[in-house]
């Protein structure tokens, strides 16, 4: 423990003057402030709260949630939603049980109790309203988002837990240690990659291989860059470049505990500060296949029937519906297919008439949710197919599915199909 220089406010509210809510936050705030040698807060921008899912939070997270929205806390800053079990305005359409959702909605009255804004999507940098931008200090749970906004924007954030994101919304400030320290931000490995990369599978089979080198390290992409078209001026587009980028870092950030990457001559800090930005002595890493990432995430080559076609992993960008609406346009699947987006980019999707194509074709555009976070196994859910390396990695873990993984055309030849036909990489 250190010595954490508080403010007269911050020592305000840590001693209750804004009542025991406001307390409770301050106290968490500041202890893992102490844990971590923080020499002081750091007002923040915008939060992300994760933890969000009554399949993760239980009875005893929800009594949480509420006891602490009883003792009249409030949200200072900006502050949004990671996705829920389901989609709050269709969830019996889509057959969960009441039993799951009345406590999930009695977690996000919680929320909106608050103050937070129920935004139930783990893809706040595609919302024009919260896109953080370069040297912003956040304080955001989701660690797919975590990777973008350090890695992405140049911006600074921990991968924050769920009550400390809760906490931080409380207060407006977190504790100044970690990636808020530009001491911290520097590449701990070179990568470099010999390979094709071509599809965002490629980029979710990289992120395996990358992720179990480095663990919680700052990896370095040396040569990266020429797979990477420039990004989109407006970045809540994603783009080609934003929809490979944002498998990446949830990858990264599930395979290994990756919070911040660097494309030398591409992301922010790589482009200002240059080889600078790497530390001395760094190990070296070629990476001249993908075939590990894919043997690893195509996890069961011997299912080739597929009950949910999954894509959105990051939630679905509006670049990523355009293309699956384009693929789909006049087809009729054999399967259920999800695409998993926030229901701001659904609203954008349905201005361009994506959603009426996928949904002509027996797809649904689904909000609010994932098949990671919904107790999609209590929908007869067994086998599952998805471009996504996190969905690959989380879903036969938190739900129980057999998994099979490949690029977008795919997934959706599947989709279209009811079956798997595997392709070589
Ligand atoms: Fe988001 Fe669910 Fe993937 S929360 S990052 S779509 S596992």
């Amino acid at each position: 423990m250190t010595d954490l220089k508080l403010s007269s406010e911050e020592m305000a509210l840590l001693e209750g003057a804004e009542g025991a809510g406001v307390q409770r936050a301050m106290e968490i705030v500041v202890t893992l402030g102490r844990i971590y040698g923080a020499p002081d807060l750091v007002p923040v921008r915008h939060v992300q709260i994760a933890g969000v899912s009554y399949k993760n939070l239980g009875d005893a997270g929800v009594a949480f949630l509420n006891e602490w929205a009883g003792e009249g806390a409030q949200a200072r800053v900006p502050a949004t939603l990671n996705p829920a079990g389901m989609e709050l305005g269709r969830w019996q359409e889509m057959g969960f049980s009441p039993d799951f959702a009345r406590p999930q909605m009695e977690a996000i009255k919680a929320f909106v109790k608050m103050g937070v804004i129920p935004t139930m999507s783990c893809t706040p940098y595609l919302f024009p309203d919260y896109a953080p931008h370069r040297g912003d200090h956040l304080a955001w749970a989701e660690s797919s988002a975590v990777a973008w906004a350090n890695s992405v924007v140049g911006a600074y954030t921990n991968r924050e837990g769920g009550p400390s994101a809760l906490a931080a919304a409380i207060v407006g400030r977190t504790a100044r240690y970690g990636y808020h320290l530009p001491e911290n931000r520097r590449a701990t490995h070179v990568i470099e990659v010999t390979c094709p990369v071509r599809s965002i599978a490629d980029f979710g089979a990289l992120s395996y291989i990358v992720g179990k080198r480095v663990g919680d390290g700052v990896p370095w992409f040396a040569d990266l860059a020429a797979w990477l078209p420039p990004l989109p001026k407006d970045i809540t587009l994603g783009g080609d470049a934003g929809d490979r980028l944002k498998t990446l870092g949830a990858g990264l950030a599930a395979y290994g505990a990756v919070a911040l990457y660097h494309v030398a001559g591409y992301t922010p800090e790589a482009r200002e500060q240059g080889e600078a930005l790497i530390r001395p002595n760094t190990s070296r890493i070629v990476i001249d296949s993908l075939a590990e990432g894919y043997d690893v995430m195509d996890a069961n080559p011997e299912v080739d029937k597929i009950d949910l076609v999954t894509l959105g992993c990051p939630h679905a960008s509006i670049s990523e519906l355009r293309r699956i609406a384009q693929r789909l346009r006049g087809e009729n699947l054999a399967t259920r297919l999800w695409i998993t987006t926030s229901q701001i980019t659904r609203a954008r999707a349905d201005e361009e008439g994506l959603v009426a194509v996928i949904k002509a074709a027996g797809g649904e555009v689904v909000a609010d949710t994932c098949a990671v976070v919904a107790p999609v196994r209590s929908l007869g859910i067994r086998t599952m197919a998805t471009n996504a390396g996190k969905m690959a990695n989380y879903a036969p873990m938190h739900s129980g599915v057999s998994m099979r993984y490949g690029d977008m055309e795919q997934c959706l030849d599947a989709a279209i199909s009811g079956r798997w036909r595997k392709k070589s990489v």
